[in-house]
């Protein structure tokens, strides 16, 4: 049984986990005009997690996704988290402050966590993604024995693989135009970086599980050619980044519509692993350097603390910003009537219409 037919979903659209951004309002409203909300937990407490999917739950009966981060614990290196912290001193003077004496990891991984790994065993989900690899054995084993549906991020064929006989039952396979991080379990190995259909296509020629296309999806046509390929639903991020449910903020929102190529780029600077955004004073700053940023997500610490110091001064030019390569054609209306607008370009394309 597919995604769709398993939970009955109209539309085989999914709005992103997207953490610090998809808000449980957007997931319900997705999720209510018939696509798959989803809210990510990755960066937050379990305490927080609880009270996010106690809000969905209020907010929709419908199904959602919880998604969670499986990177490597940070491994730490005090030689390269000094470097990297002295570097950036001079845009901490710029700005006023001080930087910071040590690097912190300011949210652990899905993997050192069995709180989390105990909450959302307790509350159930529906579905629960996982993003840069793949949870333990035990967590899947007990998801399974109580229903709950596996996805995992992969970022190449071998990844997908991975995901496959681990157990998951779908596989978002994810293109390098996608904005936010990237999925890749490894960020020291080898990555092909394969753009968004030509990853589907290779995935779906030796997959068992159903594949999730994403990357620079942003509109019906855009979904119509994922699916053409072999994809069983898209995973959509930038798209709903616009909508007004979205926690983005106004500059984020506005800089990401007037967007082109050059504004948007790939970088680990910011957090120490890759991820797409727009370009900002930090990134061109780190990535003019020989400097290696601090691992992840040691390096997004002092990001953070550079970006709340801009903010104080009503400055957004250290601010994260996550968008992929289509975020120009970025629609901003709220997320029912985005959902509405793409199933109608979809059966236009599909010349339903
Ligand atoms: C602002 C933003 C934040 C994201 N955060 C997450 C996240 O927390 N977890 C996750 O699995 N993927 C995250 N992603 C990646 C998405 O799951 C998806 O791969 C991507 O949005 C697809 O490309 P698109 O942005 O071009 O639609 C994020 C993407 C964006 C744009």
């Amino acid at each position: 049984m597919t995604l769709l037919s398993r939970f009955d979903l109209r539309y085989p659209i999914i709005q992103a986990p997207m953490a610090g951004i998809s808000t449980p309002a957007l997931a319900a409203a997705v999720t209510n005009a018939g696509g798959l909300g989803s809210i990510s937990v990755g960066s937050s407490t379990t305490d927080d997690a609880r009270h996010m999917i106690e809000a969905v739950r209020a907010a929709s009966d419908g199904t959602f996704n919880v998604n969670v981060f499986c990177h490597a614990p940070a491994i730490r290196d005090v030689t390269r988290e000094s470097a990297w912290i002295t570097h950036l001193a001079p845009l901490f003077a710029e700005l006023g402050g001080i930087p910071p004496s040590v690097l912190h990891e300011i949210y652990i991984s899905f993997l050192a966590d069995p709180p989390m790994q105990s909450l959302l065993l307790d509350l159930r989900p529906p579905i629960i993604s996982f993003h840069f690899g793949l949870p333990p054995d035990h967590f899947i084993r007990a998801c399974k024995d109580v229903g709950i549906y596996l996805i995992a991020t992969a970022t190449s064929q071998a990844e997908a693989q991975a995901a496959q006989q681990a157990g998951m039952d779908a596989v978002v396979a994810q293109g390098i135009q996608a904005g936010g991080h990237r999925g890749v379990f490894d960020p020291d190995g080898e990555d092909l970086q394969l753009e968004t259909i030509d990853l589907v296509k290779q995935i779906v020629g030796h997959a068992k599980i159903p594949i999730i296309a994403a990357g620079a999806i942003m509109t019906g046509a855009d979904i119509a050619a994922a699916l053409d390929v072999g994809a069983i639903a898209v995973q959509m991020g930038t798209a709903f980044v616009a909508c007004p449910e979205s926690a983005a903020t106004a500059d984020h929102r506005a800089r990401m519509a007037h967007a082109d190529a050059s504004d948007i780029v790939l970088t680990d600077v910011i957090s120490g692993r890759p991820a797409r955004g727009l370009r900002n004073r930090l990134i061109d700053y780190g990535v003019a350097s020989d400097s290696s940023p601090a691992v992840y997500p040691l390096a997004y610490d002092a990001a953070k603390q550079l970006n709340a110091l801009a903010v104080k001064q009503g400055k957004h030019d250290y601010a994260a910003q996550w968008v992929g390569t289509g975020a120009a054609r970025c629609r901003a209306l709220p997320a029912a009537e985005l959902v509405a607008l793409l199933v109608r370009e979809l059966e236009e394309a599909r010349g339903i219409g």
